[in-house]
């Protein structure tokens, strides 16, 4: 299992030792041109998670190859770019340009944006489009908020993709206490954190049914057990959004959180736990001697 970024959560290079805290790290969308985002108020807290309308606000793939994957690759962390935009032509052309450094380990398709207002009908056709120009490991970021979750995701893998990213936030709305006016100056914006877990959990349990693709888990994890959860559910990785907000140091310690949760329900490793609530339950908790010597039968 690793442990990575959730997209947009984290500056690696406002915050270099935060970065290095994880197995790999995620970029924050980058898109063909630069783009500013939404006017603020861009961020709001609710009492179940965060409000964000940021806008995939980047600056653009050519100032991102020039200026920021050098210094990214000096934090010595794998590095995974999340690739955006509003046509299936801007997927191809971010894609394309990433395709030939060497710098970046993985392709993240964010295909799932809630704040911009173009967004990709065709998983399927975007996937297979950027499959065409790249060889690199490729993750498609669904939404749950898609008719058919396990459909979208299969026509991800048809498409060539070689893992999924679950979940970008949903759609939520937050009113201002005195004027009951929207907060956000967009109106509505991505809801992440805590009231995101039972939907990435069910979005993780479905995926790993309707495709054979490893899942990166995400959605509102900020503890051991969270991350334990979405292994069960069927994840094979975890990335952490939100909770790096308020904790920079979220990684270490759900590292140690887990460590600890799959001690005690007798997992030799968070490889172990994988896919567990499909059925297969913990181990037994008896020693592995104890139940074969019971196992024997009487001759
Ligand atoms: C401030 C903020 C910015 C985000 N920006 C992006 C982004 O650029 N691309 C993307 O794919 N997801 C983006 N996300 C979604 C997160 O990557 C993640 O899918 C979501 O927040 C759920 O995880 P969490 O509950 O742990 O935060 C953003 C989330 C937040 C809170």
């Amino acid at each position: 299992m690793r442990l990575l970024n959730a997209s947009g959560c984290l500056d690696a290079l406002v915050a270099p030792e935060v970065a290095r805290s994880l197995d790999a790290y995620v970029t924050k969308t980058v898109t063909p041109l630069p783009r500013e985002g939404n006017a603020p108020v861009r961020i709001a807290e609710t009492e179940l998670g965060m409000l964000n309308a940021i806008g995939l606000a980047n600056p653009g793939i050519d100032v991102f190859l020039e200026q920021h994957l050098p210094r990214l690759a000096e934090l010595g962390v794998p590095l995974w770019v999340s690739v955006g935009g509003f046509s299936l032509e801007d997927y191809v052309h971010v894609a394309g340009r990433l395709a030939p450094r060497d710098e970046v380990e993985t392709l993240e398709l964010n295909l799932s944006c809630p704040n911009v207002d173009d967004v990709p009908e065709n998983v399927g056709e975007v996937v297979a489009a950027v499959r065409a120009v790249t060889s690199k490991p490729l993750y498609a970021k669904l939404s749950a908020a898609v008719a058919d979750l396990g459909a979208t995701a299969k026509a991800a893998e048809t498409a060539g993709a070689d893992g999924l990213s679950l979940v970008n936030t949903l759609k939520g709305l937050a009113l201002d206490e005195r004027t009951l006016q929207p907060v956000l100056a967009r109106g509505a914006g991505g809801l992440s954190g805590p009231a995101l877990r039972p939907v990435a959990l069910a979005a993780a349990h479905t995926c790993f049914r309707e495709t054979r693709l490893p899942i990166v888990g995400m959605g509102g994890v900020a503890r051991g057990r969270h991350a334990l959860e979405l292994l069960a559910a069927g994840a094979s990785d975890v990335a952490v959004g939100t909770a790096l907000f308020a904790d920079p140091g979220a990684a270490g310690r759900i590292r140690s959180e887990l460590e600890a949760e799959l001690v005690a329900l007798g997992f030799v490793s968070p490889d172990n736990a994988v896919g567990v609530a499909h059925g297969s339950g913990p181990p037994d908790p008896r020693p592995e001697v104890e139940t074969r010597v019971s196992k024997i039968p009487a001759y």
